[in-house]
């Protein structure tokens, strides 16, 4: 299969991909349950994939609050900002870049999952009617705190501190998740923002918060390294808006005042968006696709300028050395379901085989 266009260089922002195949943020629940550092696993883990274009790391949060999920990492500290610097070096002496994906998950996520004195803070004191993962099995997800202005100012400050701290950690990028549900999108959704101040309310007001956090964001890392994860109309974790396709669009027109470098767009069907034309007709920067490509399909989609390039998330669990899989088609490692999350084990994450049978 001809692939010329997926291994085409492509520039984003200020980054030059040697390919326009990018590795999809995935959590994957292997970070220390003590203090939320990655390890010499997740070295192991992003270095054997360093033949993406671009990495883009698991969703990492930037403070203890922004934390939701069970066992995800954090760039909260200098011992995290040392435990990433690891990582980085690791991609970068393998060839690739990566960019940290920052995820606060707001109201998604449960007291079980959390350090100890730490908040679920949201626009509104609205719970997310869906339940969450924690050791003691599935739990409803409790009603978060609604946010003062001046709180909101503080999680502001907490991303650009985060943003220092990529920085620090040798992150080539940022990408801001804005998709499925979490604080950002909590903002942006009718369902869940439901304050009578300056962040809610008109959609000029609900667009605000991401507005600020893209600005901090850039105030570090230059508008060129920043990107955004979107997918318009999922209404996963709760994430109800009344019209998803102009709250969207006018997110996009926002990104692209701002000079966002890179829009990452998950493709889903059955929301009735189509997310990666909304973005081409609103954003003309580079744009990611994202769900269930083959590479077949993600060089068809580039070659008729669709998209720009293609993140790839099952595929590259199971085929560290994806790129070399696509140039000679095939064959694909099968994903073992049951070592998606999981603990500290390297099985199912730094073990499975390469094309030329090294683990
Ligand atoms: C195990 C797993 C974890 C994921 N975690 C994240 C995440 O942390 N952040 C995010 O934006 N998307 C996450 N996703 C979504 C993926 O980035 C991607 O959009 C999805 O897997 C569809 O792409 P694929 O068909 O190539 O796998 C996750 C997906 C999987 C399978």
């Amino acid at each position: 299969m001809n692939l010329e266009h997926l291994l085409s260089p492509l520039t984003v922002g200020d980054m030059t991909l040697k390919n326009r195949v990018i590795m999809a943020p995935m959590t994957r629940s292997r970070a220390s349950q003590v203090d939320d550092c990655v390890s010499a696993l997740h070295e192991a883990y992003y270095s054997q994939r360093a033949n993406a274009g671009l990495i883009i790391t698991e969703g990492v949060h930037p403070s203890f609050d922004g934390k939701g999920y069970n066992r995800t990492p954090g760039i909260c500290n200098d011992e995290h900002v040392a435990a990433w610097s690891r990582v980085t070096s690791a991609v970068h002496r393998a060839g690739g870049l990566i960019a940290c994906q920052l995820m606060h998950c707001g109201r998604v996520g449960h007291p079980d999952n959390k350090a100890t004195g730490t908040r679920m803070l949201a626009p509104s004191a609205i719970a997310a009617r869906a339940e969450i993962f924690t050791e003691q099995g599935m739990q409803a997800m409790p009603e978060p705190e609604a946010m003062t202005v001046d709180e909101i100012a503080g999680v502001i400050e907490d991303y650009r501190q985060a943003a220092e701290r990529c920085k620090a950690a040798g992150f080539d990028g940022i990408e801001l998740h804005c998709a499925s549900g979490y604080l950002p999108g909590q903002f942006l959704a009718s369902g869940s923002n439901v304050r009578e101040d300056e962040y809610g309310g008109s959609l000029e007001n609900r667009l605000r918060f991401v507005a600020q956090v893209i600005d901090a964001l850039a105030s570090v890392m230059g508008i060129a390294r920043v990107g955004l994860r979107i997918s318009p109309g999922n209404r996963y974790n709760d994430h109800v808006d009344a019209d998803p396709q102009a709250t969207y669009g006018a997110l996009l027109r926002m990104a692209q005042r701002k000079g966002i470098a890179w829009i990452h767009a998950i493709r889903m069907p059955s929301t009735g968006i189509d997310s990666l034309a909304l973005t081409r007709d609103n954003f003309s920067g580079v744009l990611i696709g994202s769900d269930s490509f083959t590479a077949e399909e993600a060089e068809t989609r580039i070659a008729a300028n669709e998209v720009d390039a293609v993140s790839f998330g099952r595929l590259y669990i199971a085929n560290p050395d994806l790129v070399a899989r696509f140039e000679s088609d095939g064959p694909y490692n099968d994903m073992d379901k049951r070592t998606i999350y999981g603990g500290e084990g390297a099985k199912g994450y730094t073990d499975y085989p390469l094309l030329s049978g090294d683990a």
